[in-house]
Formats: structure tokens, C-alpha cells, sequence
């Protein structure tokens, strides 16, 4: 499929959300890093270019730069926070550090028509995080819009095709933010919007088929939407020659294994069932520390993996490894094309070995959770297994806070259980993005009859997201939530007080590991 617009990535959380956003109005948008030469972004021969944010500071004398003949080429191009900075900044204007940081909400004022900005309203929401500020606009540029505290929200050159949001237009906190993208794609860059989920799955059929040719894959299967959607692209792609694993780590909740086993069967997929639990136990015993414990859990599974590889190899040379490991995995943990930031080591990515037998295949890597969805309802899988809640791959180990023990296993998988099959009865389960409960590891006193009790503290943590990227803590009712917790202290030995957790992400995240 012809790249429609390319995206230059310096470093951003967001510039995947980018992408994503072009996707939902079809158009089909690349990744680079900020430093791929010039003439290699004009090979694909794009019909623009968007200059993605970035955590470095233009003026640095570091700071990352583009090749500056890429301003030469006369492409439209669109900068985003940082990518405005650094177009302000390479066309003579003046960037500096903000007198006060801008995180949040902000109106756009709409200071004259433009198609940029056309079918925006006037005082419409965006989303700030910028440290610094334009203080002055290059010669023939001009400002489109302003808000209150910052004077440069949207910008443009006079003459050529050069425009600047100083607010992110890809996240869902700017609400009219994809129709500003779709403006610079559809009426500036002339895209065609023709990228939809369906040419998406063909695509990748295709790809792993001629990948793979006659070798075999071992593919990593955890029950959850992402990695069963990657075990039926890579049936789909090459059958018989695909091996479907599923490891049960000890680390599952209630009924896990069992549940994924009668999934695969109805799909008709032929999956292999390791138990490793004791191995993963062992080498977690005594482990407090949440990177440790995610980079020893993603060790383990290579191991794990490795040897059922060498025991399926009466059939032929397994080569490949293929896991669902979707966008936000991989940004938070390391990055991608260009220089963002590691936020924790997702087990199916940082906490992968250097060396491993395996070549990856991740044909997730570029979607977010809800595409998944979509990718999987095309594929035709079953609607209860799209709309399960993510469970993370390191499992309960990244909701025990500290050390983990059997004990602590066994509360929060009656806990856990208590809390989803109310979340069913009261029909919320659908209404919220991911629910689950987080052992404390801290004891408070409590009263229960007339005893004391000096027992463990549980959280209950539901949140409301579309992309796992950012999230809000789910506003549920408190007769739910009171009688959720009465239930988990009155049947699960152990626990005397429940909390609900009312942290959104940023600035949390939505695991607490
Ligand atoms: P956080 O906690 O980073 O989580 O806000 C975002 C989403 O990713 C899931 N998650 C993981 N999924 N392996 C996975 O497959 C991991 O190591 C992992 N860590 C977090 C998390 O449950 C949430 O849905």
C-alpha cells in the first residue's frame, strides 16, 4: 500500500497516536526516526510530513534536529509541540522555556479561517505538555489560533505549506484534534483515505506468509485478545506450521488456564499447555523490585518457550517467535523508531534476553488495544473473547506489590474473582476498559466481631480508556463498590480493608507495577 504521509518521530509518548489518528480517516501513515536522510523520506515519496513532539529542548545544543534540507523540499508539513518548536526555531523565530509549564486542558481561539483548522469550533478543547513556549514567530509566519496562555497555539507560513499546533491534536483530550489532522492530510496534503482494517489483516497474512515460507512459528498465547488475534493471522497466514503455546506461569487468575484451553478449541486451533508455574515461582521468591520481577518473568518465558521449541522440533526447525505485543508495550518500555522515554519494561518486550533462538514476530507492534479488537471481529473471532478485559502477561506478579508468596496469589484470585463476576451481575463489565485488584502488601488494624484483626489491605482498580495510553479511574457507583468490598471481607480470609483507586494515567499508570 503507497505511504500517504510520514511521520518523523523525536521522541514522543504520542507519535504512534499519531498514526493511529490517520488510520481512523484512512489515511496510511509511516513511522521514521527524526534522523532518516532526506532523500530516503522522498523515496516513499509521501504527500507530507508531520514533525512528531519530543522531550528535548530545541535550544539545546544537543536538541534533535531534522536534515535541514527536508524544509527544502516544498512538502506540507504539520509540527506538533516540538516539531512546532523546531520548524519556529529552523525558520528564525525564538523558542524558550515557559514561564510556567503547560499540562492540561486549554480553548483554542480561532483568530481566522483556515482549512487547517476547518469544522473546528471557536474556545473548542486541546490538549497541552509543553515546558517551553514560541516567543516569536519566525518571518512570514503567522498564528491561526491562540489560547489563553499561549499566544502560538496553530500557526502557519504565508506562502508555503508550513503549519504548527503547539497542543497535541492526537490525543482524545483534544476533542476536534483528529479533524485538524484530517484537514492537513485530506485538504492541504491531498491524501486518499483508503486504509481500513480489512487491507490491514490481508496485508499482514501476506507479510508473515512470505516471511515465514516453509519454516515453523511458535506463537506465545496467553488467552487475551492480543495474542489470540496473532495465533489466528499466523493460522490463517501458514496453518499447520504454526504452534500455539500457552504457558501457565502460577501467575493466572482463577480459572485462567481453563477458560483459554475451551477458546482455543472452539476457535480450532491446536494449542500446546506448559505448566512452568513452579519455575516462575522459584525464581520470583523473595523479589520485590517491579522491574526485576517483569525482567525475570520475560526471561523465564523465552526459556519456557526455547525448550518446547526444541521438543516440537520433530516436525522441523522452529524459527520464529510471535507474541501480541501491541503499541503501547513497546513505547513504554523502549523506543521504537526515535528517542522516547522508558516508562517500565513490558514483559514481551524489555524484559526480552539479549540473545534468544528465536527472530520476533510481532505483527501488533504498530496497534493499539481497540484496533486489535477490530482486526480480531474481522478475523472473525468471537465477540466475548474481543471484549475480554487485557490481563498483562506478567500476570498477578505485577499485582502483588512486593515479594510474592502463594498466600498472596490465593487472595487475590478470590478477591480478583469476586470483583469481575460483580462487575458481570451488575452489567458494568463493558463499561469499564480493564478492572482487577492490587494486593498492598500493607496490614491495617480492623475490628470483626469483637476481635482485632491485623490483615492485608486490597485496592480495586477500574479504569475507562480507549488505548491504554492514557486512562481515568472508572467512576462506578458506591453501593457497587461498598458491597464489593463487604463481599471480599467477608469471604476472602485474609483481607480486612478495601480501597479504590482513583488515579488516572497519567500520572499513574493503570498496572501499580
Ligand atoms: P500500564 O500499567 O503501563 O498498562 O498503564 C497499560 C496496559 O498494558 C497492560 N500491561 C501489559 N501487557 N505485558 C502485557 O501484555 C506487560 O508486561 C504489561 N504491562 C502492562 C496493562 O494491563 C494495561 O492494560
Amino acid at each position: 500500500m503507497a505511504i500517504e504521509l510520514i511521520v518523523l518521530d523525536f521522541g514522543s509518548q504520542y507519535t504512534q497516536l499519531i498514526a493511529r489518528r490517520l488510520r481512523e480517516v484512512g489515511v496510511y501513515t509511516e513511522i521514521y526516526p527524526y534522523f532518516t536522510p532526506t532523500k530516503d523520506l522522498l523515496a516513499k515519496n509521501p504527500k507530507g510530513i508531520i514533525l512528531s513532539g519530543g522531550p528535548a529542548s530545541v535550544y539545546d545544543k544537543d536538541a534533535y534536529r531534522c536534515a535541514p534540507e527536508l524544509f527544502e523540499t516544498n512538502l506540507p508539513m504539520l509540527g506538533i509541540c516540538y516539531g512546532m518548536q523546531l520548524l519556529v526555531d529552523s525558520f528564525g523565530g525564538q523558542v524558550r522555556a515557559a514561564h510556567r509549564q503547560e499540562f492540561g486542558k486549554a480553548h483554542l481561539e480561532l483568530l481566522e479561517k483556515h482549512p487547517l483548522l476547518e469544522g473546528v469550533d471557536n474556545l473548542s478543547v486541546v490538549w497541552m505538555s509543553h515546558a517551553d513556549r514560541v516567543e516569536s514567530l519566525p518571518p512570514n509566519f503567522k498564528a491561526l489560533a491562540k489560547s489563553a496562555n499561549t499566544p502560538f497555539c496553530a500557526i502557519a507560513h504565508t506562502t508555503k505549506p508550513l503549519f504548527g499546533l503547539q497542543f497535541h491534536p492526537e490525543v482524545v483530550h483534544s476533542v476536534q484534534g483528529t479533524q485538524i489532522l484530517k484537514n492537513f492530510a485530506l485538504k492541504i496534503c491531498g491524501c486518499k483515505a483508503t486504509w481500513d482494517m480489512q487491507t490491514f489483516a490481508s496485508q499482514e497474512i501476506a507479510k508473515i506468509k512470505e516471511k515465514v515460507g516453509t519454516d515453523r512459528i511458535l506463537c506465545a498465547v496467553s488467552g487475551g485478545v492480543d495474542s489470540s488475534v496473532v495465533a489466528s493471522l499466523c493460522y490463517k497466514a501458514v496453518g499447520a506450521q504454526t504452534e500455539a503455546v500457552f504457558v501457565d506461569h502460577g501467575l493466572l487468575r482463577l480459572g485462567e488456564k481453563e477458560q483459554v484451553v475451551k477458546m482455543f478449541t472452539d476457535l480450532k486451533i491446536p494449542l500446546h499447555v506448559v505448566d512452568a508455574s513452579s519455575l516462575f515461582l522459584e525464581r520470583l521468591r523473595g523479589v520485590s523490585e517491579p522491574e526485576e520481577k517483569r525482567k525475570i518473568i520475560g526471561m523465564a518465558f523465552i526459556e519456557v518457550f526455547e525448550k518446547k521449541a526444541k521438543e516440537l522440533e520433530k516436525r522441523g526447525k522452529i524459527k520464529y517467535l510471535a507474541q501480541g505485543t501491541l503499541y503501547p508495550d513497546v513505547i513504554e518500555s523502549v523506543s521504537v523508531k526515535g528517542p522516547s522515554k522508558v516508562i517500565k519494561s513490558h514483559h514481551n518486550v524489555g524484559g526480552l534476553p539479549e540473545k534468544m533462538d528465536f527472530v520476533l514476530l510481532e505483527p501488533l507492534r504498530e496497534l493499539f488495544k481497540d484496533e486489535v479488537r477490530a482486526l480480531g471481529a474481522q478475523l472473525g473471532l468471537p465477540q466475548d473473547m474481543l471484549k475480554r478485559h487485557p490481563f498483562p502477561g506478567p500476570g498477578l506478579a505485577i499485582r502483588i506489590l512486593g515479594a510474592i508468596g502463594y498466600d498472596s496469589l490465593e487472595l487475590v484470585r478470590l478477591a480478583d474473582q469476586i470483583f469481575i463476576q460483580a462487575l458481570h451481575d451488575a452489567k458494568l463489565y463493558h463499561s469499564v476498559w480493564q478492572a482487577f485488584c492490587v494486593l498492598l502488601n500493607v496490614c491495617s488494624v480492623g475490628v470483626m466481631g469483637d476481635n482485632r484483626t491485623y490483615d492485608n489491605t486490597l485496592a480495586l482498580r477500574a479504569v475507562c480508556a480507549s488505548d491504554g495510553m492514557s486512562a481515568h479511574f472508572a467512576p462506578l457507583p458506591f453501593e457497587f463498590l461498598e458491597s464489593v468490598a463487604n463481599k471480599i471481607i467477608n469471604e476472602v480470609k485474609g483481607i480486612n480493608r478495601v480501597v479504590y483507586d482513583i488515579t488516572s494515567k497519567p500520572p499513574g499508570t493503570i498496572e501499580w507495577e
